[in-house]
Formats: structure tokens, sequence, C-alpha cells
């Protein structure tokens, strides 16, 4: 049994990872309209990451004998600019989904909620992951800002997604 702060709190993540993959989903259109179909699948990836994040969190939540409360997704950027932007806006993005997870997990320690706290264990390193290779793709863009770098580097994604 979930205490309602916690319920609360994992209800606020769960929209957040709704919206995360609505930010995803919405870049990834950017990429695919701008001639990127490497970046943009890399980005359709995560879009489809962050929904299974999502399920995997009401999943626990009705496991618990909680209830799920969905909310409108709201400010989705319409404007990525060019990759090395684009990529950099990921990173922000995913920073900020980072800064929701340490919120949560405040709640969950103060509530010493231990299962809750294993369960978001994964997510918590995953973040980390997630954040690594998003930054190391802004360092190779970085190197080549040029059509020929970007070209490079969206064959490089098209072979992996
Ligand atoms: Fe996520």
């Amino acid at each position: 049994m979930l205490k309602k702060r916690v319920e609360e709190a994992l209800n606020a993540q769960i929209n957040a990872e709704i919206w995360s993959a609505h930010f995803f989903l919405a870049i990834s259109l950017h990429f695919a309209e701008n001639g990127y179909p490497g970046f943009a699948a890399r980005m359709k990836y995560q879009h489809q990451e962050e929904h299974r994040h999502a399920l995997r969190l009401m999943d626990y939540v009705i496991e618990q004998g909680g209830k799920v409360e969905l909310q409108d997704i709201v400010d989705i950027p319409s404007d990525f600019g060019d990759p090395v932007e684009s990529f950099e806006q990921v990173l922000v993005h995913l920073m900020r989904i980072t800064d929701t997870f340490d919120t949560l997990l405040d709640v969950v320690c103060d509530e010493r909620d231990r299962a809750t706290r294993a369960v978001l264990d994964w997510f918590v390193l995953n973040q980390v992951k997630e954040e690594a290779e998003i930054s190391q793709i802004i360092a190779y863009l970085k190197r080549m800002t040029n059509e020929n770098g970007y070209y490079m580097m969206d064959l490089e994604l098209i072979k992996k997604y």
C-alpha cells in the first residue's frame, strides 16, 4: 500500500514520463522533416522508451493499490534548431527529468518507502546512461559542425536504430 505523498509523487513522475515521451516524438518529427532519418529514429526509439517508463511506473502504482491520474500534455517545444542545438535541448530535457526523479526520491526516502526506492533505482541509473549517450552525440557533432559531420552521425544512428 502506498502512502498518499508517495502516490502523488509517483503520479507526478508518470505524467513527467508521458510529457517526456511526447517531447521525443516532437523532436523525432523535427528531424524527420529536416532530412535526418537517423536522428529521427534515435528520438523515436527514445519516445518509445519514455512511454515504457510511464507504463512501468503505472503498473507499480496499480500493483500497490494506488490510483493513476493522467494530466494534459502541455508545453512541448516546436522549435529545435540545428542538430547541435536540438541535442542540447535533449540534454537539458533529460536533466529536467533527472531532477524530477530526485524530487520523487526525496519524498520516498522521507516516507521510508523501501519498495518504491528499489523500483526507482533502475530509473536513476538509466538517467545517467541516457545523459551520457546524448552528451557523447553532442561532443561528436561539435567536432564537425557542418552538413558532412551531421550526415555521418545521422548514418551512424540509422545503423543503430
Ligand atoms: Fe524516462
